[in-house]
């Protein structure tokens, strides 16, 4: 089973992802989190980010894994664990910087097809269904109102503890999602054979119970509890 979600920043699609591998008992990979993984590598060892070459061997040469301890995922970085770090304003700012780069983008969608050769997967990202899982059984794409997104985000930074402002949450929303959808190297897109889902007006649960329902009526062979 390989079930691919894309969708920009703050639509939901992390929470659903890890609830959807949980009932369906299968693997959950946050490919952001991989990308922001070397990209925090990449601010830490002070390299140029538009420099192609070395971020290239910069991502040849990491070792990013995603493990599950007391049913949290955490992210190393080359065994460090990065976990909390790669979420910080700075990581978000400068990661569309490091995935827009062809080199990169090459590194990271080879060890995510590497992953689901092995297992059934539930992946979430920007390119799953267009570039890592073109075959996925389930291809979802979701989506919300920027305002609601970025709402979204300002209170999971709140709870994070960071001073926070809602134009510029807004704004660095917008923006990010104009990197991603615009470059030329997996964009972010409604595919055609994408299952469009808007979560602005509905609850996490709501989403999980729909997105499940349309795997089960498609395939009886799911075990779902
Ligand atoms: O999902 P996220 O916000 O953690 O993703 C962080 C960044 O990584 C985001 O700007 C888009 C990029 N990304 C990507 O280009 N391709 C993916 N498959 C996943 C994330």
């Amino acid at each position: 089973m390989k079930i691919a979600i894309d969708g920009p920043a703050g639509a939901g699609k992390s929470t659903l992802a890890r609830q959807i591998a949980e009932k369906l008992g299968i693997l959950y990979i946050d490919t952001g989190a991989m990308y922001r993984a070397l990209t925090w590598k990449a601010l830490a060892s002070n390299i140029n980010l538009r420099d192609k070459a070395t971020l290239y061997e910069l991502a040849v040469a990491t070792e990013i894994s995603l493990v599950y301890e007391d049913g949290q995922l955490r992210v190393y970085c080359d065994r460090q664990d990065v976990t909390e770090t790669i979420r910080t304003p700075e990581v978000s700012r400068w990661v569309p910087v490091v995935a827009v780069d062809e080199g990169v983008r090459k590194v990271m969608v080879e060890k995510q097809r590497e992953i689901a050769r092995k297992t059934s997967v539930v992946m979430d990202g920007r390119d799953i269904g267009l570039c890592v899982l073109p075959d996925a059984d389930f291809k979802f794409y979701l989506t919300a109102d920027l305002e609601e997104r970025a709402r979204r985000r300002a209170k999971e930074m709140v709870k994070k503890g960071y001073k926070v402002n809602f134009e510029e949450i807004k704004a660095e929303i917008w923006e990010r999602d104009k990197l991603d959808s615009e470059r030329e190297i997996g964009p972010l897109k409604v595919l055609p054979d994408s299952i469009v889902i808007d979560t602005s007006y509905l609850t996490a649960e709501e989403v999980v119970d729909k997105v499940l329902s349309l795997i089960t009526e498609e395939n009886d062979a799911v075990p779902v509890p």
